[in-house]
């Protein structure tokens, strides 16, 4: 019966964590398979061909827009097209306190993913729970840690974070990030490194985290040529960091954006290897939502334990 308790919880509906926007962010208007969003003082246009239903603005409205992405027949590739002079190569955005650089990437996304400030939402107000109940302040890990807002988000709310991404190019924005921010005496360890590798050796060194986030991508390489395979080896990395959780761990978050995945799925996946460990695991997926309506984007999924008791 005791072994029974300690088995995390699974919510047994999907919940839906919306993004609305905020100063610098909006999703303007979507349809037509594009999005038209606002980042700070600029408005994109990208391709997102689930956006199946027709756009509410005029068009003038969507051409008017300083920058479009047009897509190739490659994966996340193509170029962007502006319309007024070369925006500069970067330009400051907030979430809060916390300040990062909007780029345009080769990749249509602009240097971070807005549908995951839900997430970063959700990890301050857990960061600060841990921190205030004193001691030393928790330590948290972030692997596919890419620019780094969730670990700055994190770090301002108490957070000894260790941020790791296999993008060397990644890491020097996640850092420049944080001196924006104005968080550089803040204790983040900025890590190159393969996601997998650093879990092996912590787990060797013993080492354990108060908190965990992974966001990994479907592939990927390690600075060594590492290749990740996010069907072929979530399994396993889960498993080391479940093993890389204190006892008193407060959370664990997995996120991922590949196609053929689930929230449900990632939750079937961490309840296996959190077993032991009691508390809940919620589900489901982080959306954009149009800033003058309601339609929704789903953008990827999550599941997250929590150490925090049981459903109600
Ligand atoms: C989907 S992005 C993560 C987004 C990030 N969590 C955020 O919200 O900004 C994927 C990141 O994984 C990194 N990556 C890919 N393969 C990796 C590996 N084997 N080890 C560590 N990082 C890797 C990439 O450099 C990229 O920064």
């Amino acid at each position: 019966m005791a072994l029974s308790l300690a088995q995390p919880e699974i919510s047994e509906a999907a919940e839906v964590m919306r993004t609305t926007g905020w100063a610098d962010y909006a999703l303007i208007d979507s349809g037509g398979g594009r999005k038209l969003e606002r980042y700070g003082r600029y408005e994109v246009v990208r391709p997102e061909p689930q956006c199946l239903w027709t756009p509410r603005l005029p068009p003038e409205r969507w051409t008017a827009a300083d920058a479009v992405f047009d897509p190739s027949d490659e994966e996340d590739a193509g170029r962007w097209r502006f319309k007024g002079a070369i925006p500069p190569e970067t330009w400051p955005l907030g979430w809060g306190p916390i300040k990062f650089h909007g780029r345009f990437t080769a990749f249509r996304h602009l240097a971070f993913f807005p549908e995951q400030a839900a997430n970063w939402a959700w990890l301050q107000t857990q960061v600060q729970a841990a921190a205030q109940a004193g001691g030393d302040p928790p330590r948290v890990l972030n692997l596919f840690g890419y620019t780094g807002v969730a670990s700055l988000v994190m770090a301002a709310a108490g957070a000894a974070v260790t941020h790791v991404d296999a993008s060397k190019k990644a890491v020097a924005w996640a850092r420049q990030n944080a001196e924006l921010s104005g968080l550089n005496d803040r204790p983040v360890r900025w890590i190159t490194e393969d996601a997998r590798k650093y879990v092996q050796r912590e787990v060797r060194r013993g080492s354990t985290y108060e908190g965990i986030i992974l966001d990994p991508p479907k592939y990927g390489r390690g600075p060594d040529g590492q290749v990740w395979r996010l069907f072929e080896d979530l399994p396993e990395l889960a498993g080391l960091c479940a093993r890389l959780l204190s006892e008193n761990a407060k959370f664990l978050v997995l996120n991922a954006y590949a196609e053929r995945i689930s929230g449900a799925a990632l939750a079937g996946l961490l309840a296996e290897k959190l077993d032991g460990r009691g508390g809940r695991i919620e589900w489901g997926e982080l959306a954009l939502t149009e800033e003058r309506g309601d339609r929704a984007i789903g953008m990827s999924f999550f599941a997250r334990w929590s150490s925090e008791g049981r459903f109600a």
